[in-house]
């Protein structure tokens, strides 16, 4: 039906999963600069509206990621609501962080003012690919994955190690998998072919 080369990508799609149970360590021969490539490669080859090419990714690990997590749980109100930055925290090895760089959207929207409406929303489409095209490589990587969204608090939390143009979009944490998830369930939702 498809050839080897679109088989393994279909896996690699299909074999993506939200992991929560990690561990804070990495595959063995893998290193943080292995992950750095993968995602500077997708930000790279990600495509953007007119090549507008707003997408930004930063990665932390040790005590940059632990501060940042910290951070988090105390401007997350409440226990239950703690517990997931918690395990960020301490369970994730490091977090890819994506951005927008809102100067670039609104140079692009004045450029085309016809288009304007249309860059913030291709401007959010774009951010989603690269995260799940990010998501999806570091799992062939052997790494576990879930993304998290505490994006005010994050923002805060990074000061001015970002520039104040780029706004958060998620966080990718990862690490190794404790504890594979359990099935997934799927609706029945054919792609119909009209002619
Ligand atoms: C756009 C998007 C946003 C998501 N936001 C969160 C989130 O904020 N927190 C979280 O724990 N999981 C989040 N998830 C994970 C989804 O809940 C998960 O992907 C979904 O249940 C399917 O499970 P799977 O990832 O194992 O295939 C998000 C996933 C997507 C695609």
């Amino acid at each position: 039906m498809s050839s080897s080369a679109t088989q393994v990508y279909l896996n690699a799609i299909a074999n993506r999963r939200t992991i929560y149970n990690l561990d804070p360590t990495l595959p063995q021969n893998v290193y943080i600069e292995n992950i750095r490539d993968v995602v500077q490669s997708i930000l790279k080859n990600t495509p953007t509206a007119l090549n507008s090419q707003e997408n930004r990714a930063i990665i932390l690990t040790g005590d940059a990621h632990k501060k940042l997590w910290d951070a988090v749980i105390k401007a997350i109100p409440g226990e239950n609501g703690k517990k997931r930055p918690t395990s960020a925290r301490d369970e994730a090895y490091g977090c890819v962080i994506f951005f927008t760089e809102q100067d670039t959207v609104k140079k692009f929207q004045a450029d085309y003012p016809a288009a304007a409406d249309a860059f913030p929303v291709a401007a959010a489409a774009t951010t989603g690919a690269a995260q799940i095209n990010s998501w999806t490589a570091l799992e062939t990587m052997g790494l576990g994955c879930h993304l998290q969204h505490y994006n005010d608090a994050v923002k805060a939390a990074l000061g001015d190690l970002v520039p104040a143009a780029w706004t958060v979009n998620s966080q990718l944490c990862f690490g190794n998998t404790v504890m594979q998830p359990g099935e997934k369930t799927f609706i029945d939702n054919p792609v119909n072919i009209f002619n």
